[in-house]
């Protein structure tokens, strides 16, 4: 049978951009920016989108276009022409994208609860209380000792679920080509309406001041580029088999280098626009409280679910601006999520030769029973242990091997050539030079800090015993199973699947 392919090139940009632009370029980098010398921080970006983003975004492109499989066959047919095997990373790869689905979907189904509140601000003054204690009801838990499950959040969560298993089950392009062609435009014009508004507030522009401002002192620190390029390969969402099994359904003609530089750029362009939404509410915030704007700024979900709200509550029309920033999320998380499962089934689809429709069921169904977890009251604190070690150590490693292997023993010219080969405009030796030295060496760097870090000062106020488990435990089980998956199987790959 034929592999799925997109529909139209528009058709599949939307989809690469709906996975890119996440959670992550709402609430992730405008503090960043923010944290690692504001203006100047645009520097190192831009530098780790040139020399890491768009060579690693055209490498993946290359190899989905090229192998038309997802990520565990691509790396088992590469591993076959370099004489040893190689199946075991994508599966890794697969594993981080199915654990990070996981967690992801609960923040969408905070989200989701989040919009409901927005319509009446029924999340009250005090949000910090509101959303750990009465939304949350966080209590004393920890990441093992979770309490009960709660419906409140556990419906918000099942009703992300069925979107994504909608679009995941309904194929390529009735689905998940269609959920990006609706969700980008849809995201883009509230995340406009709701600047073209709030940069018109009182202080809005001194909150943008600060984001913007350059401290240029912070540029020769080594913390800001490695902040740089870590947040360059998570907001790209490559590394982790997500573009892989994407550009699997390239069609043969498409234009890759172009494709791979619209991807990056639209990406990077919103997480601007992310920055100016949050930056200017803030700043707002700080003027109507009388307050320096470095009190209001917060980092991560509480950015989300406690300072947003309070800010809200302060804006005109909040019952507007509420539920828009809250739809933004979700749906800037939602098409994101699809992309997440999106590279679990189609490797599944690959590795047994099961229908697609069979396959999402089996894996959005799996997947729905254990994100449960995070429903519980200790939910949170295990999200957050569990992001940590994925974000930086697992991800980061598999970024850095992909990229070792490819850019050392198979010779990254021939990837470029065939890139170029497929493309209007041709990317020059500059890429190679990328992928083979910068990209490694930066990676390399950023991975051992935060092996470092970890090994001995932990992460966070977590008992020993749960880092361990949830953390390096996760870790080596991911990598122990995609080892044995890669074993046992074999050399074979199976042949193409049944649609
Ligand atoms: N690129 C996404 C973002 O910026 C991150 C992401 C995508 C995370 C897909 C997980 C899965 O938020
Ligand atoms: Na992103």
């Amino acid at each position: 049978m034929q592999r799925e392919q997109w529909n139209s090139r528009t058709g599949f940009i939307l989809a690469a951009v709906g996975s890119a632009i996440g959670l992550g370029n709402i609430w992730r980098f405008p503090y960043m920016a923010y944290e690692n010398g504001g203006g100047a921080f645009f520097i190192p970006y831009l530098f780790a989108m040139l020399t890491a983003g768009i060579p690693f975004m055209i490498m993946e492109f290359s190899l989905g276009h090229k192998y038309r499989g997802a990520a565990p066959k691509i790396f088992a047919q590469l591993g076959k022409s370099l004489g040893f095997r190689l199946e075991w990373l994508g599966w890794f790869q697969v594993f981080i994208a199915a654990v990070i689905a996981i967690y992801y979907v609960a923040i969408i189904g905070w989200a989701i609860s989040y919009f409901v509140f927005s319509i009446s601000q029924s999340w009250g003054t005090d949000t910090n209380a509101f959303f750990f204690n009465e939304y949350l009801q966080l209590g004393d838990n920890s990441p093992t000792k979770l309490g009960s499950m709660q419906f409140h959040i556990a419906i918000p969560m099942a009703i992300a679920w069925s979107v994504t298993t909608l679009a995941v089950y309904s194929g390529v392009k009735g689905g998940i080509e269609r959920a990006g062609k609706i969700m980008m435009p849809l995201l883009f014009i509230m995340v406009l309406l709701f600047i073209a508004r709030i940069v018109f507030l009182p202080g809005a522009l001194e909150g943008l001041n600060y984001l913007f401002r350059p401290d240029f002192s912070m540029i020769l620190n080594a913390k800001v580029w490695s902040a740089a390029y870590g947040q360059i390969f998570f907001t790209l969402s490559v590394g982790f088999a997500i573009m892989l099994a994407y550009s699997s359904y390239l069609p043969e003609k498409s234009d890759i280098n172009n494709n791979a530089i619209m991807t990056v750029l639209i990406n990077c362009g919103f997480s601007i626009l992310g920055g100016i939404m949050i930056f200017s509410v803030l700043g707002y915030m700080a003027q109507e409280q009388a307050k320096p704007i470095t009190d209001v700024v917060t980092s991560g979900v509480g950015l989300a679910f406690v300072t947003i709200p309070a800010a809200i509550n302060l804006l005109p029309a909040p019952y507007i601006f509420g539920p828009l920033f809250f739809l933004a999320l979700v749906v800037a998380g939602i098409s994101s999520h699809i992309s997440i499962i999106e590279a679990v089934v189609s490797a599944v689809i690959d590795k047994l030769s099961i229908s697609r429709k069979k396959a999402a069921l089996l894996v959005c169904g799996t997947g729905f029973v254990i994100s449960m977890a995070f429903s519980s009251n200790g939910g949170l604190l295990l999200l957050d242990l569990v992001d940590y070690f994925i974000n930086n150590i697992a991800l980061l490693s598999s970024c850095l091997i992909e990229l070792i292997i490819l850019a050392w023993l198979f010779k990254i010219a021939d990837i470029r050539d065939y890139a170029n080969r497929c493309s209007e405009f041709s990317i020059g030796k500059w890429m190679e030079i990328c992928l083979r030295f910068i990209g490694p060496i930066m990676l390399a760097i950023i991975l051992v800090k935060n092996l470092i870090n970890t090994l001995t000062d932990g992460y966070g106020d977590y008992p020993i015993a749960d880092q361990l488990f949830l953390g390096w435990g996760l870790v080596a089980s991911m990598l122990f199973a995609a080892i044995f998956i890669s074993v046992i199987s074999g050399n074979n790959i199976s042949k193409e699947p049944k649609l």
